[in-house]
């Protein structure tokens, strides 16, 4: 069965209340569970892990190439600045899906730059909760098309 890492980078935690004009109103629970009877329907495992801290996120990430066949990631702010995430993900031999609730493209300046769009596979912005599914069902795709060709 295709196992998915779906990691929630700093401040997801507070989905739901923080700035949901932008947002959205959905929680991280609600968002999790949604995308785990995504994954469930297209036959795949969804663990899901959320951290603030940098450092939590990169053994996250090391771990994953350990048990996970794909990395679907919302890297919150970091996306912005964390070359250690943009190694960390460029070191392991998994692929990964970069997926932002906002329209980074549209929003303040130092939001419009991502570090780790050149190291994934591609990069979903602007849907909401929705660019959690779309990365998920991409990953899931991505996924059977090289069991296939294998
Ligand atoms: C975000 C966009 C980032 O700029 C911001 O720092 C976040 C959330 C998004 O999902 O739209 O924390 O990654």
């Amino acid at each position: 069965m295709i196992k998915i890492l779906l990691i929630h980078g700093p401040n997801l935690n507070l989905l739901g209340t923080r700035s949901p004009e932008i947002y959205g109103t959905s929680g991280l629970d609600e968002i999790n569970a949604r995308m785990k009877s995504i994954a469930e329907a297209g036959g795949a495992e969804l663990r899901t892990f959320q951290s603030n801290s940098e450092g939590a996120l990169i053994d996250a990430i090391h771990e994953a190439a350990g048990w996970a066949d794909g990395i679907v990631i919302n890297p919150g702010a970091y996306a912005h600045y964390s070359l250690a995430i943009r190694d960390a993900l460029a070191s392991i031999k998994l692929p990964a899906i970069e997926v932002h609730l906002s329209n980074i493209y549209a929003r303040e300046e130092f939001r419009r730059h991502s570090v780790i769009s050149p190291v994934v596979a591609g990069c979903i912005s602007g849907l909401g909760w929705r660019s959690y599914a779309c990365g998920i069902q991409a990953m899931i795709g991505m996924l059977q098309d090289r069991s296939k060709n294998a």
